[in-house]
């Protein structure tokens, strides 16, 4: 989410990454298997915001080496 809000969107994060805002909810375009499961928070903040299949909330997604090749977009912020 911190390379999100630093190169495309200044206005999200507004619970800063407490997974309780959903302003950085993004759908998963390609790479939805490389992600590690969701938490009980981002579950309910997502069934508040979302009506998406496969969305995720950013601030819950570590960048890590396994998600090279994901693509992911931001809904939230619209
Ligand atoms: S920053 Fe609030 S839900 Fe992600």
């Amino acid at each position: 989410m911190e390379f999100i809000v630093h190169e495309l969107y200044e206005d999200i994060g507004a619970c800063k990454g407490k997974a309780w805002c959903g302003t950085c909810h993004g759908a998963i375009v390609q790479g939805v298997n490389h992600i590690e499961d969701m938490s009980d928070g981002e579950l309910k903040t997502l069934q508040g915001v979302s009506t998406v299949p496969q969305s995720r909330l950013a601030c819950q997604i570590m960048l890590e080496d396994n998600l090279d090749g994901m693509i992911f977009k931001i809904i939230g912020a619209d």
